[in-house]
């Protein structure tokens, strides 16, 4: 119940803020009263500290701010994920298993007539305009520090391409393909981008400033995931400066709660949209809205479906798709034993028995992103320890500190996996270099940064070209070819390339 009222909360409080542009008002003296009692009663009253010293404008924001959230159901939240209630199930040790093989299938075993079907059944969705993509795109990606969103990073690619441009170029692609197979007279995949407080604006903006990459606007849909306080170790609400809260984005797995609240699933239901691919900006290779995905998941009639790739050995820190106590999830690398780690595949010796990695890319049925209102409450909370500037509520003097002095609360896109029965569950394992590089860190860190994503995209380049019967030279061996998305998806499409010699490293972008 305090999730339903703190959802609609958020919704009104949203609406005050962006709607009507109109400066907040300040609160009149029983509103005022009434919100300060709230927060007192929950033990949140620090928040008030400073409000008198404000001046009106500043008044009128904290109070929208504040209003925007349920003290109690703060804590309680807060109390849960520092505390996790423990399952009947918990008590005993879990038990993990790989999925099952009915709910799996491999790209690189599968058979290629089984390929074919899924991707010609995935782009015969396409072309009835029933599948569109959803982007997470509402991190801070404190890790690589660049001040700009993420999805704006030029990976230093021959075309300066940002991987928002990459993507839309892709959705483009897509569109066409299916349009040009179908013969429509226009295809549309609507594309929505999930932001947050801090990347909404700059999104927006940058959106704008390249006319949306050659995508109608009207298709292009950018909301906005809701944020939480950030909480110190000793439970209370920080305040970032003394008229504003220190809040943080939700988690990843706040885009379903943002999904309803931001009208994205009732949009999908005005266009028909019957089948949705979301996926994580920071991958400069994600196949966006892949039909062979779409294809494969809406064959078998899953709610869920996942990309998964090979984990690399034993040791690689990543969450693996599994079965846990029956139920589809995702199992943490620091939650199993070294043994199970490094169990064989009983089938096959050279594989792990678990070596489903997680790259968080997922096919979703609009029947299920329709009944989120059912179970989004039941997704928990975890708690993220870290160092939040926050205003000293004695001395007022706003502290940048060296070591975590709290904590930010934070929901997991997975944690709905095992409200699924596992029929409703799938797994496509993907091949890593075709589809999945990271970007994470700085440039310079040498794992799943600028460099690597640039690599990346010109290795695929390279082969791409060489299979079409291109011949590519260079002076040195690493060297590729950036193939601009608008002239092929997927590797398809460059056989006017045949016999070609292309002098790496270039940049195909158009025909001739
Ligand atoms: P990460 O957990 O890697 O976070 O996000 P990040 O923001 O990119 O980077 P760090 O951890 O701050 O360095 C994985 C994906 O989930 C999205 C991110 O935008 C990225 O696509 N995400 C994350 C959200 O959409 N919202 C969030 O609240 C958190």
């Amino acid at each position: 119940m305090a999730a339903v009222k703190d959802l609609a909360q958020n919704v009104l409080g949203k609406l005050n803020i962006g709607s009507s542009g109109a400066p907040p008002k300040e609160p009149s003296a029983e509103e005022l009263q009434a919100l300060r009692e709230k927060y007192t009663k929950a033990g949140q009253g620090q928040v008030f500290t400073f409000y008198d010293q404000l001046d009106t404008a500043e008044k009128a924001t904290l109070f929208q701010q504040l209003s925007g959230f349920n003290p109690e159901h703060i804590n309680e939240i807060t109390n849960r994920a520092l505390n996790p209630p423990k399952t009947e199930s918990e008590d005993a040790t879990p038990k993990f298993e790989p999925l099952p093989t009915s709910a799996t299938s491999s790209v690189l075993d599968s058979k290629p007539e089984d390929l074919q079907r899924w991707y010609d059944q995935g782009l015969e969705l396409i072309a009835e305009n029933k599948v569109a993509v959803v982007l997470m795109a509402g991190g801070q990606g404190t890790r690589l520090g660049s001040s700009a969103p993420k999805g704006c990073f030029d990976i230093g690619l021959p075309s300066h391409k940002s991987l928002f441009q990459l993507q839309a170029e892709r959705i483009w692609k897509v569109q066409q393909l299916a349009q040009k197979k179908h013969s429509k007279e226009e295809v549309v995949v609507p594309w929505y981008v999930m932001t947050s407080g801090p990347t909404r604006g700059p999104t927006e903006e940058f959106f704008e400033k390249h006319n949306y990459f050659g995508l109608k606007k009207d298709n292009v849909i950018i909301f906005e995931q809701g944020v939480l306080p950030c909480i110190s170790n000793d439970g209370k609400i920080l305040l970032e400066s003394k008229g504003k809260v220190a809040v943080a984005p939700d988690g990843n797995g706040g885009i379903y709660q943002a999904l309803i609240t931001s009208s994205v699933v009732a949009d999908m239901g005005k266009r028909g949209v019957q089948h949705v691919h979301a996926y994580c900006v920071d991958n400069c290779l994600v196949r966006v809205a892949d039909p062979t995905f779409i294809g494969f998941s809406a064959s078998k009639d899953v709610e869920i479906a996942t990309k998964v790739v090979r984990k690399r050995d034993a040791k690689e820190s990543v969450g693996l798709i599994m079965q846990r106590n029956g139920k589809p999830d995702v199992v943490e690398y620091s939650e199993i034993s070294s043994e199970m780690a490094e169990a064989k595949d009983s089938n096959n010796k050279e594989l792990l028995k678990f070596r489903a990695a997680n790259i968080v890319n997922h096919y979703y049925s609009f029947r299920f992103l329709d009944s989120i209102p059912q179970w989004a409450h039941k997704l928990p909370h975890h708690v993220a320890r870290k160092k939040i500037p926050s205003v000293n509520i004695e001395s007022g003097e706003t502290v940048k500190p060296e070591k975590p002095n709290g904590i930010k609360l934070e929901q997991f896109v997975f944690d709905c996996f095992p409200f699924l029965p596992m029929d409703k569950f799938a797994c496509m394992e993907v091949r890593r270099e075709d589809e999945f590089s990271p970007l994470k860190n700085a440039r310079g860190t040498g794992e799943d940064d600028p460099d690597t994503s640039k690599r990346d995209i010109m290795d695929q380049g390279k082969k791409w070209v060489q299979a079409a019967g291109g011949v590519v030279t260079s002076e040195k061996e690493e060297e590729g070819v950036e193939v601009s998305p608008l002239i092929s998806y997927g590797g398809e499409g460059l056989e006017f390339l045949k016999n070609r010699t292309i002098k790496a490293p270039a940049v195909i972008e158009k025909e001739d």
